[in-house]
C-alpha cells in the first residue's frame, strides 16, 4: 500500500499575548497572524477549518479573546471577529509643521540603529501602550518585527529613544526614503510614548530630521493629539480612519469583567 504525501496547504499562527481592556487592566489574548491558504487549495474550507481549530485551542488555553489585523475585511466576521479600534494615517507637511513652543521639552533623544533600539525598548513599551485595544508584545514579537524591517525589500529602518527624567519613555523606528525628484519621505513605522513629554520630544526630532518633505504614519491612534501639539495643527492631514485591531471574544464574562469605568465593572448574570 502506498503512503499518501503529507503537504501543508494552510496555516493560522497565534502568539500568547494581552489585550489592554478599558480601565486599564489586560485579558490573555491569542495575537493571530500568518493566515494563509495555498493558491491551488482555497475555497474548500481550508481556512473554516483552521479558524475552529485555532479558536478551539485557544479557549482550551484560557485565552478571552483572539485578535488580529485584517488584510481583508470580508473574511473574518463569519469567524465571530469583528473591528474594534480604529486608526488614523495621516500626513504632516513638514515645512508647516513646528511643536508648540509651550510644549514639554527636555528630554534626551538618541538615535540607535534596529538592534541597538530593539535591545533598549521591550521593557518600556508596556509602560507606553497603556490605550485599549494595545496588544502586549512578547519576546517573540521583536524578533518579527526585526525580520520584517530588515527584509531585502526593506528601506533601512532608523530608532530613536526618548530619555526622561525617569529613563527611556518613548520610542520610535523611521524609514526616510526619496520618492520623486527632491522629494523625501519619512514614515513612521512605530510609536509609543509614556507621557506628553516624550511624545513632544521624538514627534520634535521626527519634525527635524533634514530633507524631508513629507511625514506619513500608518494606523496612527485615533486621539493622538499630535494636530494639537503643533502651532498649526493643519499641518497634519488624516489620509484614512480604518479598522485596526479586529477581536473574536472566546471567554465573555471574563472579557466584560475585565473592563473597569472608575468605580464601575460590567458583570455578567
Ligand atoms: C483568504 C483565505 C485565507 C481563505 O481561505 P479558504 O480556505 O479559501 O477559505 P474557506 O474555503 O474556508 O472559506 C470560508 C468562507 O470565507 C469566504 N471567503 C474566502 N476567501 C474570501 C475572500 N477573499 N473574500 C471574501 N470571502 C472569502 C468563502 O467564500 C467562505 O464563505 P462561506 O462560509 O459563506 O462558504 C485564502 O484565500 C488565502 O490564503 N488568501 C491569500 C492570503 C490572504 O488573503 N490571507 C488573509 C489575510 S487577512
Amino acid at each position: 500500500m502506498g503512503r499518501r504525501l503529507r503537504r501543508l496547504i494552510g496555516t493560522a499562527w497565534a502568539w500568547d499575548s494581552a489585550l489592554t481592556v478599558p480601565g486599564g487592566a489586560d485579558v490573555s489574548l491569542g495575537a493571530v497572524t500568518h493566515v494563509g491558504v495555498r493558491a491551488d487549495r482555497t475555497r474548500r474550507g481550508v481556512l473554516s477549518t483552521l479558524m475552529r481549530a485555532q479558536l478551539t485551542d485557544l479557549a482550551e488555553r484560557g485565552a478571552v479573546a483572539a485578535g488580529l489585523h485584517a488584510t481583508e475585511a470580508a473574511i473574518y466576521g463569519r469567524f465571530g471577529y469583528g473591528a474594534a479600534t480604529l486608526g488614523r494615517d495621516l500626513r504632516i507637511q513638514r515645512a508647516r509643521a513646528r511643536v508648540r513652543d509651550d510644549a514639554p521639552a527636555g528630554g534626551r533623544v538618541e538615535l540607535h540603529d534596529l538592534d541597538g533600539l530593539i535591545g533598549r525598548v521591550p521593557e518600556v513599551y508596556p509602560r507606553a501602550a497603556t490605550r485599549p485595544g494595545m496588544l502586549a508584545r512578547p519576546d517573540a514579537w521583536w524578533g518579527m518585527m526585526r525580520s520584517h524591517l530588515t527584509r531585502p525589500s526593506a528601506t533601512r529602518p532608523q530608532g530613536v529613544t526618548h530619555e526622561g527624567p525617569d529613563g527611556i519613555d518613548g520610542f520610535a523606528v523611521y524609514t526616510v526614503e526619496r520618492t520623486k525628484g527632491d522629494q523625501a519621505k519619512l514614515t513612521v513605522v512605530d510609536l509609543h510614548t509614556a507621557n506628553t513629554a516624550a511624545a513632544a520630544g521624538l514627534w520634535r526630532y521626527l519634525l527635524s530630521v533634514d530633507l524631508v518633505d513629507t511625514i506619513e504614519a500608518a494606523l496612527r491612534p485615533v486621539d493622538e493629539p499630535l494636530d494639537l501639539l503643533l502651532t498649526d495643527p493643519r499641518a497634519v492631514s488624516t489620509t484614512d480612519l480604518g479598522d485596526d485591531l479586529w477581536l473574536r471574544l472566546i471567554d465573555v464574562p471574563a472579557a466584560l469583567a475585565a473592563r473597569t469605568y472608575g468605580d464601575e465593572q460590567l458583570v455578567a448574570r
